[in-house]
């Protein structure tokens, strides 16, 4: 792409950025759209989140993704919160507005989007989730956002489970998140649940772990998606397969998150056959089959 006087900026803010994918997929985006618009990354150390959001406003950048550590604390510095982003507490996309940036949460828009190409809605569906760190306590706002009928949330220390099904109960006004030990999984009534793997257990290269392994739970899950994409087919997910359910990895929400995002920053919808072609080319970085 040429870059002149013209070209638009976006970029990503985090700490460390080293490993992203998000320059390769919205530059991808960028020259298959002809759009003049360069994405790079930028390191921002956790101390300086405001001065980093400030200085891209007088920089006059279009957007920003916004990762690990600075989810939350960004969310002062700006001007304006998407409604589900601000219950979530967690925004991964700033786009340019008025005299700041208004926060929106792809992650878990893209995660929506990534299901329903699935065949999967979270309306009326039955949740378990597992974990309750950023990542699996924004999944619980979803499903209460998107009218699950009933979402499980299981974590090794119950009381984050416990504390955070209070905050989405009290959020949303009703009683739908029940928050227990992963150990307490038995006290899930008999049913099909999807499940929702939400920690951190069965990153690469730890790739045999994974927080439940009795067969009694499996046998109650329909369809498990695991939000890691590194290894591409974990534990969990072969679990889920071998009790008979269907299993996804977390590639297609970090697609669709990026192409939310994408859409976001150009006022543009990005057509299915373009988002499976960076899906495929995620494969092909990640080496996931
Ligand atoms: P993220 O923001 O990516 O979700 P996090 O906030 O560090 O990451 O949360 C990690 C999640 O993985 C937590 O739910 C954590 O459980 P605890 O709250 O009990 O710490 C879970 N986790 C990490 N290692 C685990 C392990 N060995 N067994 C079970 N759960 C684990």
């Amino acid at each position: 792409m040429r870059i002149d006087g013209r070209t638009r900026v976006c970029g990503l803010m985090g700490y460390p950025v080293e490993h992203t994918l998000s320059p390769l997929i919205h530059n991808m985006l960028a020259e298959d759209l002809g759009h003049h618009l360069l994405y790079v990354p930028f390191s921002v150390e956790p101390d300086r989140v405001g001065e980093a959001v400030k200085g891209a406003r007088a920089l006059n950048l279009m957007g920003l993704n916004v990762t690990v550590p600075h989810k939350s604390a960004v969310i002062p510095w700006l001007v304006e919160v998407d409604e589900l982003a601000e219950k979530i507490g967690a925004v991964n996309t700033l786009v340019r507005c008025g005299d700041g940036y208004k926060g929106y949460n792809t992650d878990m828009t893209g995660l929506q989007s990534a299901m329903r190409t699935d065949g999967i809605e979270l309306s009326g569906e039955s949740v378990v989730v597992l974990g309750a760190g950023g990542a699996a306590r924004a999944v619980a706002f979803l499903c209460a956002h998107a009218g699950a009928r009933e979402v499980w949330l299981l974590n090794r220390t119950p009381e984050r489970a416990v504390q955070i099904a209070r905050e989405v109960n009290d959020a949303f006004g009703r009683d739908c998140v029940h928050g227990l030990a992963l150990a307490a999984h038995e006290e899930i009534p008999k049913g099909q649940y999807l499940a929702v793997q939400g920690t951190s257990v069965g990153l690469y290269p730890h790739t045999e772990e994974v927080v439940i392994r009795e067969e009694g739970f499996y046998e109650k899950i329909h369809t498990g998606y695991d939000l890691i994409y590194r290894p591409g087919d974990t534990r969990f997910m072969q679990l889920v397969r071998a009790h008979g359910g269907k299993a996804y990895n977390g590639l297609k929400m970090l697609a669709y998150q990026a192409v939310h995002a994408y859409e976001l920053w150009n006022g543009v919808k990005v057509d299915e056959a373009e988002t499976n072609r960076i899906i495929q080319i995620l494969r092909e970085e990640t080496n996931v089959i």
